[in-house]
């Protein structure tokens, strides 16, 4: 199950270019598994979306015993048990975070000759379930709930089911497509109302596996005692993932997406109409149909977005995609209201309420509704946002961070999981400046420690990562090797020599045989370092292994520093190196030593150094250094790569040389090592005093 830790940091000045491709549809990849598993014969599904929430209705079949190859690359081959063929679970269904896993199953398992439990994790266990058990019951079927009709509910097997007419009192495909399914099972014809028209996934799929579905205005009907024929699927991208990217690129100047291969089934839709009617420049282009539903691929441009009351008719058919619309309006001309979307507040979160409460963290004027929201657009300012483990909230406010003046801070973002596996590295791919950091538990509201935000225009509760990390940057000799090894001592804190990776890197080169000039190359062995750091306290010193073998001596020779320097200039290497390097950030803090540590890999960091020293300070202390090694070198030449270096460094179109604007500069030029540890150690206990956090 996913943990709470995980949190989104969004930078401004990101944006969205290039094709696009979405994962697959989530609605149709759990029909998908439930009518091949139901169905005679082998079905093939391709485009499978493997998200966890799709994962835990395969998961479940399979408690059931029924035999599934995959899913590998999105390819799953099914081989259907039959109507009758499901076998008794040895254990309670666990379906996470799926609502829909839970809705559509209940329908399916209520007919059952077999007793069987659905569960689910916090947020699914909130979730209301008497809008299926109540119908559900009236067909015949016996189903406890826990109190108040939540999650877990507790299945008697044996019923006989008889087809009822309903009327739906909200507009829900789960409740429609739990109803269907129960109906394949029951005496007679069960037909389902709907107030307005939802998402028919149900109705197309099963009418591909020969299934005879009576569709007439508004209502829908199956008769029970038929077969289902196994048939191939394809799953077309998710609508709801591609309007992330389409909010994204509609409110970011100069951006343009395509996103290839979407579902565009009229039932899904909405967002493209609501979006149209806001302003946004979208086009569908190559339409087409796959597998019974329509495909095609929508274009998307920067544009001028205003306020609109949106309309009643589009709700049900955009109603996953109102943490993102918010995220429109946030950025529109003037006032847009939604009404009549009460269902908001039972979803994966209160989505009405947790997307106020971060817009209003932002500085937007959002109002929240009974059954909706009314939302003011303007400037976006950076802050601290909440998902409640929201995937969809999550995924809403890092496109906020591409209009946003300061950083975006977005916590408890691991079911982003659920729905959009791969989601950060698509985005980052396609221009977001997003970043991931496992960060200490907790809300926005409850810090642990920590400095206000970096480049945030406003006050706010400070963006917090624990543990607490402190940035020592600085060109080459300034002392901050020394320096920043001697405070973790003190501090007792872990210590990450990153400028070791770029050296390992270019070390790694010349074992491989990789021109220093090979940036793919180059990042491959970045990604791949076989690398152990071993603490020697005999030695007081650290040994460094690459693919086995100690290299600690190695790469401190002049032509690996060398070497490194131009390694480092690349930006794919440094992207590569990004999340080695924030994993040395574990209890109880780090050090971490670098030329970019303050500003890209730990902009969060709660104290930030910035060392200089004159360069003919450094050159010296450079040459002492090599003298007491026996190594023959000239100061002069010393002084002319020193420089070198530094224009390099300073230079680099990537993660440049510079201090972070919250760094605290120290010359080291006249000051000894001990001098500089006590100022920073001072630095550090008055910050974390100010913050109230034990040092
Ligand atoms: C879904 C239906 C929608 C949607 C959910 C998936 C489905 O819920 O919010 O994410 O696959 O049937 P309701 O139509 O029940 O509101």
């Amino acid at each position: 199950m996913a943990d709470h830790n995980t949190t989104f940091i969004i930078h401004p000045g990101g944006t969205l270019q290039g094709p696009v491709r979405v994962p697959g549809d989530k609605s149709i990849s759990h029909r998908a598994v439930m009518l091949g598993a139901l169905a005679d014969g082998e079905t093939e599904v391709h485009g499978f979306l493997e998200g966890e929430d799709s994962l835990a209705t395969l998961r479940a079949f399979r408690a059931m015993g029924v035999e599934v190859e995959g899913p590998r690359d999105g390819h799953l081959r099914i081989r259907g048990a039959g109507l009758d063929g499901l076998r008794a679970p040895p254990g309670p269904l666990d379906l996470g975070n799926s609502g829909t896993s839970m809705r559509l199953l209940a329908g399916i398992l209520a007919a059952q000759p077999f007793d069987s439990v659905l569960q689910g994790d916090a947020s699914l266990s909130r979730r209301p379930m008497a809008r299926i058990t109540h119908p559900l019951a009236r067909m015949g079927a016996r189903i406890e709930t826990a109190p108040g009709g939540t999650p877990p509910l507790r299945i008697h097997g044996g019923r006989r089911l008889q087809g009822i007419d309903y009327v739906m009192p909200v507009a829900s495909a789960q409740v429609k497509s739990c109803l269907l399914l129960a109906g394949l099972y029951a005496e007679g014809r069960t037909c389902v109302t709907e107030p307005a028209p939802t998402r028919d996934h149900t109705e197309r799929m099963l009418a591909s596996f020969g299934c005879e579905v009576l569709r007439e205005a508004g209502r829908i009907c199956v008769a029970g005692g038929g077969r289902l024929r196994a048939t191939a699927i394809e799953v077309p991208g998710d609508i709801s993932s591609a309007a992330f990217f389409m909010v994204g690129a509609a409110i970011t100047p100069g951006a343009e997406v395509c996103l290839t291969g979407v579902g565009i089934n009229p039932t899904r839709t909405g967002v493209v109409n609501i979006l149209r009617a806001m302003g946004a420049s979208l086009d569908i282009e190559n339409e087409r149909m796959a597998g019974g539903e329509p495909v095609g691929d929508i274009r998307v441009r920067a544009s001028r977005l205003r306020g609109i009351v949106i309309p009643r008719d589009q709700v049900p058919l955009a109603i996953d995609e109102f943490p993102a619309l918010f995220i429109a309006a946030a950025c529109a001309e003037g006032e847009t209201v939604l009404q009549g979307a009460a269902e908001l507040r039972v979803k994966e979160s209160d989505r009405i309420q947790v997307m106020a409460d971060g817009l209003r963290a932002l500085g937007v004027d959002a109002r929240p509704t009974d059954d909706g929201m009314v939302i003011r657009g303007g400037r976006l300012g950076g802050g601290c946002v909440d998902s409640h483990g929201d995937h969809r909230i999550a995924m809403a406010f890092a496109m906020a961070g591409l209009r946003a003046d300061g950083i975006i801070e977005i916590r408890d973002c691991a079911n982003v999981a659920t729905s959009f596996p791969g989601f950060v590295e698509l985005a980052r791919h396609a221009g977001l400046q997003i970043n991931v950091m496992q960060s200490g538990k907790g809300s926005c509201t409850r810090p642990t420690s920590g400095t206000a935000m970096e480049r945030s225009p406003r006050e706010h509760s400070p963006p917090v990562i624990t543990p607490p990390v402190i940035t020592i940057d600085g060109p080459g000799g300034s002392g901050k090797g020394t320096v920043s090894r001697l405070l973790a001592r003190r501090l007792g804190w872990h210590f990450l020599d990153s400028g070791a990776l770029y050296r390992l890197v270019a070390l790694a080169a010349r074992h491989h045989d990789v021109a220093l000039d090979d940036a793919a190359g180059l990042a491959r062995l970045a990604r791949n370092l076989d690398v152990r750091f071993e603490e020697d306290s005999d030695l007081d010193d650290v040994c460094i292994y690459l693919d086995g073998r100690e290299v600690t001596g190695a790469l401190r020779e002049e032509s690996c520093g060398e070497a490194a320097s131009q390694v480092a200039a690349l930006a794919p290497v440094r992207e590569a190196l990004l999340d080695r390097q924030r994993t040395f950030c574990r209890p109880p803090g780090l050090v971490a030593d670098g030329r970019d540590m303050g500003t890209v890999v730990f902009p969060h960091a709660a104290l930030k150094i910035f060392l200089t020293a004159s360069a003919g300070e450094r050159a010296r202390r450079r040459y002492k250094q090599l003298k007491d090694k026996g190594m023959d070198v000239r100061l002069d030449s010393l002084l002319r790569e020193i420089e070198a270096r530094d224009a390099r460094d300073r230079g680099r179109r990537h993660a440049p040389l510079k201090p972070a604007p919250d760094a605290v500069h120290i010359d080291t030029t006249s000051l000894t090592v001990e001098d500089v540890v006590a100022r920073i150690l001072a630095l550090w206990r008055e910050r974390s005093a100010r913050a109230s956090v034990p040092v």
